[in-house]
């Protein structure tokens, strides 16, 4: 073959196979960058945290936040987004009208986008981001409490929830059901459903049975009916 030929050199290129050797330093390098990302974007704020209460950033889906919105909108007091990743749910409930609200995130990077949004959007002094561990954060003043973490902590969370919340508050929970408690409506489909929770004088409505409640599938919204006042 002769080489002199850019074109033939070029084809030569393109057919050559990988040796293992190109391989193993291809995913070398991606493991690399791979690990560089989540050691200085994503872990920052979880040294401290045992590995099984970590919760990866995923951010919520337009239609998620959409259907946040729609089972808080129009509800007094503080409203907290516990884990508020770049802080859009924050944002977007400050801007339908619910006033304080505050985002509670343990990664530094985050905290600060979260912020960048805020002052993007006109609204940098009267959203709050602040990084703080939402497992050490009183929530005995909030009235409205948006999670979308990990199945793994809803029990714990559960827990806390209970313990903390005052009466009139409500809960809603993105992607993953609160294990145990009744929802009082469900929103949306998939990934992107949202349940509603209400807490009355005596804790929250709890599965009688205390086993998890599934949701009606549904077109895009339900409110179920309450079996525990
Ligand atoms: C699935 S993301 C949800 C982000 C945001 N709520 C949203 O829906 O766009 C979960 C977030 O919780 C944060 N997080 C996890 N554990 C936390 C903790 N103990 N305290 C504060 N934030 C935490 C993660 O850093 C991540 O940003």
């Amino acid at each position: 073959m002769d080489h002199d030929d850019p074109a033939e050199a070029l084809t030569a290129v393109r057919e050559r196979r990988p040796s293992l050797l190109e391989l193993l330093q291809v995913a070398t390098g991606s493991g690399l960058v791979a690990y560089t990302v989540w050691a200085l974007l994503l872990q920052p704020g979880f040294r401290r945290v045992p590995l099984k209460l970590q919760v990866p950033y995923i951010g919520a889906s337009a239609r998620q936040v959409e259907h946040v919105l729609s089972l808080l909108r129009g509800r007094p007091g503080k409203m907290v987004d516990l884990g508020s990743g770049d802080g859009r749910i924050v944002l977007a409930a400050h801007q339908c009208g619910l006033r304080p609200a505050v985002g509670y995130e343990l990664n530094p990077w985050l905290v600060g986008l979260a912020r960048l949004h805020a002052w993007w959007a006109g609204c940098s002094g009267s959203v709050c981001y602040h990084r703080k561990d939402l497992w050490k954060v009183s929530l005995r003043d909030c009235h409205n409490v948006s999670v979308f973490l990990a199945p793994s902590v809803l029990p714990l969370l559960e827990d806390k929830l209970q313990k903390e919340l005052p009466a009139g508050a409500r809960v809603v929970s993105g992607r993953f059901p609160l294990p145990t408690w009744q929802p009082v409506a469900v929103v949306g489909e998939g990934v992107d459903r949202v349940w509603a929770y209400d807490v009355h004088g005596a804790g929250p409505a709890v599965s009688s049975c205390g086993v998890p409640i599934k949701a009606i599938p549904e077109s895009s919204s339900t409110s179920l009916p309450r079996t525990l006042g």
